[in-house]
């Protein structure tokens, strides 16, 4: 079987399941599997394939037709020009997540965050993955010209999605301390600047329609997307632990969905007075980050 017969056949599978990104998933698996980039399939259609080569990719494509996202069969995810490692232990980093990482940035460019004592801590608040602290702390000593140094702490309830979140820290040689816990509650004795967090934010009712829409999702840890309370149980609680911390972050931010916004401004309103709370979207125009800076 050549390159070529192999992407004909497995486009046409694909494309029976009705997956519209048939030809596209194709070609990324086949890729994959010889370790070339995308257009190497195109430079050399009729390359004759090894047996070994057509049964791993038969295997993928078998897992794709039954909706398993191209992130797991590959074992990867690029995240803010960056790749990271994922598997069905870990959320697969979302495009609009990047926002929340370019605010951070953004703060610290243009030196809102005034630093004390040259030091900095940020704790990203279930990191997953990881992609949030690490891809902060392989981007951020380079913008703030190493004039401080930045602390990176991360925490996830999750034992499983914290081995990934490490072993993507190796990988991209940061210094990210990472802890096994409720939210903040592994970090309650250390003084924190920023929090960032992009947490579990589905509900029931939206779990249904949009596992309806969305069949990869049912591949991905539920406690990594589904909560209680509209979506807003471990926000609301998270902001709770923030209330009772003796110092206080002069940043909070965060992803949410934009059905969320007014309980999330009310929640907000009543936990936090002396903060300002300002609503960002994202690029598909809805409202999508939250950030909360103290005031003054
Ligand atoms: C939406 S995923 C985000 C993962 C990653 N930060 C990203 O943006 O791709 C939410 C993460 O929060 C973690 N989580 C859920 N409940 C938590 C809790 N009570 N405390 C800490 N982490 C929690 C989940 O295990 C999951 O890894």
């Amino acid at each position: 079987m050549t390159i070529n017969q192999a992407l004909v056949a497995a486009t046409k599978k694909i494309k029976n399941k009705k997956i519209k990104t048939a030809s596209l998933d194709a070609e990324v698996l086949l890729a994959f599997i010889l370790k070339k980039l995308k257009e190497y399939l195109y430079t050399c259609p009729q390359k004759e394939l090894s047996k070994k080569q057509i049964a791993s990719f038969k295997n993928l494509i078998s897992r794709r037709i039954k909706n398993e996202p191209i992130a797991y069969l590959t074992k990867n995810k690029e995240f803010f020009g960056l790749n990271f490692y994922v598997d069905r232990r870990a959320l697969i980093p979302r495009p609009e997540t990047e926002l929340l990482v370019e605010e951070v940035i953004n703060r610290i460019k243009n030196q809102e965050l005034r630093i004390k004592n040259q030091s900095l801590t940020i704790a990203d608040i279930g990191a997953g993955c990881g992609c949030i602290a690490i891809t902060l702390a392989k981007i951020l000593p380079t913008i703030c010209n190493k004039r401080f140094a930045i602390s990176y702490y991360a925490t996830d309830i999750s034992k499983s999605a914290l081995l990934i979140a490490k072993k993507n820290a190796k990988k991209h040689q940061t210094k990210v301390k990472f802890f096994q816990g409720d939210l903040l509650t592994p970090l309650k004795n250390k003084s924190i600047d920023v929090v960032v967090a992009n947490l579990p934010y589905g509900w029931q009712q939206w779990k249904n329609n949009t596992l309806a829409e969305n069949r990869g999702l049912k591949f991905e840890p539920p406690k990594a997307i589904f909560t209680k309370e509209k979506g807003l149980y471990l926000y609301r609680r998270l902001f709770q632990q923030i209330t009772k911390r003796k110092q206080k972050p002069r940043f909070i931010l965060g992803e949410f969905d934009p059905r969320q916004k007014k309980y999330l401004q009310k929640i907000t309103k009543e936990q936090f007075p002396q903060y300002q709370l300002k609503i960002k979207k994202d690029l598909a125009s809805l409202n999508r980050i939250f950030v909360l800076a103290v005031k003054g």
